[in-house]
């Protein structure tokens, strides 16, 4: 097993799977943090797997505002899409591990799991409307700044994966401070579901 870092944002995310894929080969990639969540019940500590990952901040600009392409142009006038699919079994393995772990609770009521889109940008959104923007457009239960980066290089090179984060905040108004205020616990809730996944999947 490979443990490493990415550091904030997406290109640190694409530099340090690149190099994890290149040099170590893994046979799947997990990939966790904290999130914004976006979901109107996904609370401080709640857990988001995530089943699809999509870079909402790619696209383009105009007098009329950005606009999101869903699609990326290849040479020879092949597309991709820009929301990847996580590994189905991963996704279940990960939902099985999440049903026996006893995470930290942060809110007032015992932590959820929640499965579904993640949205990724390079932007921490502290801010109600583009939050709300973000689940109504796209279903995303929750934002981070690398999680479609890793899907993408994993896709590229066909290699399995799977996006794991506990919300922080809510993205919201008060989102820095809730992320000061919840980093840890939401990490901590993070790494005891990847900590569990990996002992099952031993
Ligand atoms: N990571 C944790 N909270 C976030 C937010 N609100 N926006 C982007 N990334 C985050």
């Amino acid at each position: 097993m490979v443990v490493g870092k990415s550091g904030v944002g997406k290109v640190n995310a694409a530099y340090t799977t690149a190099i994890l894929l290149d040099r170590f080969r893994p046979d799947q990639v997990i990939f966790t943090g904290v999130a914004g969540g976006l979901h109107p019940e996904a609370l401080p500590g709640d857990v988001v797997i995530g089943s699809h990952l999509l870079q909402f901040d790619f696209g383009q600009i105009d007098s009329l505002g950005f606009h999101l392409s869903p699609f990326r142009k290849l040479k020879g006038g092949r597309h991709e899409q820009l929301l990847i699919a996580s590994d189905s079994l991963l996704v279940q393995k990960a939902q099985g591990a999440a049903a026996q772990v006893s995470f930290l609770s942060i809110s007032s009521r015992a932590p959820r799991i929640f499965s579904g889109v993640i949205a990724t940008g390079d932007v921490f959104v502290s801010d109600q409307a583009t939050a709300q923007q973000l689940y109504q457009d796209h279903a995303a239960l929750a934002t981070e700044m690398e999680g479609a980066a890793v899907a993408h290089l994993c896709r590229s090179l066909g290699v399995p994966f799977v996006v794991i984060r506990s919300c922080s905040d809510n993205a919201n108004q008060n989102a820095r401070v809730s992320f000061n205020q919840f980093i840890r616990p939401a990490a901590i809730n993070s790494a005891s579901l990847v900590l569990h996944l990996l002992e099952e999947m031993d």
